[in-house]
């Protein structure tokens, strides 16, 4: 082998290993609880002093409250990231409850770092996640009360109320701030927004289908 085909093959291979295990990093001491008030620019958010740290760091309060899904979406996210809970900072890991109204949906997003385990706790939902290009496979199932998915780090997924009534879903995320990019947000409403070719073009729509949809994103 080549010299250059060997360096090659170690960059595609470093490459696919950090692919497969893309995930927040692991911390380096018990905690380190976000101080929002410290301006510095890292990865993640810097540490407040340990000594006055206290239970409050660790705790959020009001999951049991449902979100307002009053909205075209009929569906509220409440998120407990690092920004809600502090303590989270550096442990890979968060949660969101979505509230969904009859008929309502958590449209086709996707979380840039983290997988996401999703838990029915009330009502009957049908979700789904579409696998990468080329292949562009649905995946999908109805979920009833206490059944558990899984939607993959980095796919485009979403969820639909089928059942009769309101439905509750509890989200485990594995980074402490997951991101989320929603598909038709992020390409009708930018800021500054993308111009109507790109969106004429890649959509396949007319120039009135392209000021329609961002008009309401
Ligand atoms: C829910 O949201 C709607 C629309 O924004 C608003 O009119 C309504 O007052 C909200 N309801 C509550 C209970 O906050």
């Amino acid at each position: 082998m080549a010299t250059h085909d060997f360096l090659s093959f170690v960059l595609v291979a470093i490459s696919f290993t950090v692919l497969a295990f893309a995930s927040d990093q692991n911390p380096l001491q018990d905690f380190c609880v976000a101080d929002p008030t410290i301006q510095v620019l890292m990865n993640g958010l810097p540490c407040k002093d340990p000594k006055t740290v206290e239970a409050n760091d660790f705790s959020f309060g009001g999951l049991h409250q449902s979100g307002n899904t009053s909205n075209p979406l009929g569906s509220a996210v409440t998120p407990v990231t690092v920004y809600e809970i502090p303590g989270l900072n550096t442990l890979g890991i968060s949660l969101v409850r979505v509230d969904y109204a009859r008929g309502g949906v958590n449209p086709p997003h996707t979380h840039p770092r983290a997988s996401e385990i999703l838990t029915v706790l009330e009502g009957s939902l049908e979700v789904g996640f579409v696998t990468s290009s080329p292949e562009n496979r649905r995946i999908t199932k109805v979920l009833h009360k206490g059944d558990v998915f899984v939607f993959p780090i980095g796919l485009v997924h979403y969820q639909k109320n089928v059942g009769p009534g309101n439905a509750v879903a509890i989200a485990a995320l594995s980074s402490q701030n997951p991101g989320v990019i929603i598909i038709a947000e992020a390409v009708f409403g930018s800021v500054p927004e993308m111009c109507d070719d790109v969106l004429m073009k890649s959509f396949q729509l007319d120039e009135g289908a392209v000021g329609y949809l961002k008009s309401k994103f």
